[in-house]
């Protein structure tokens, strides 16, 4: 059983996954500042899921409000390699 973490970041990377019409899964060890400025501080769990609908009242953590929002992702349009292939694209 692995318990120790690797130093080497590559072998035990931050796995971000957005969620359709939801919130972003961030799956590892981070550290999140809440706003600009403010001191980053590790969240309560190693998965966590951060609001990208702007509706949660536990920001930046998902509360499930999206849904009561019906809020709507587009699908992505890049590759995640070279985000700014579509940059100035407008919709
Ligand atoms: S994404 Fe879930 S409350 Fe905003």
């Amino acid at each position: 059983m692995k318990n120790e973490r690797s130093e080497d970041p590559s072998e035990d990377p931050v796995v971000i996954t957005p969620c359709p019409n939801g919130p972003l899964l961030v799956r590892g060890d981070v550290l999140i500042a809440p706003e600009p400025g403010a001191e980053p501080q590790k969240p309560p769990r190693r998965v966590v899921a951060l609001c990208r609908c702007n509706m949660s009242s536990i920001a930046p953590f998902c509360d499930g409000s999206h849904k009561l929002a019906n809020f709507r992702t587009r699908p992505p349009r890049y590759n995640i390699g070279s985000p700014r292939e579509d940059a100035g694209e407008e919709d």
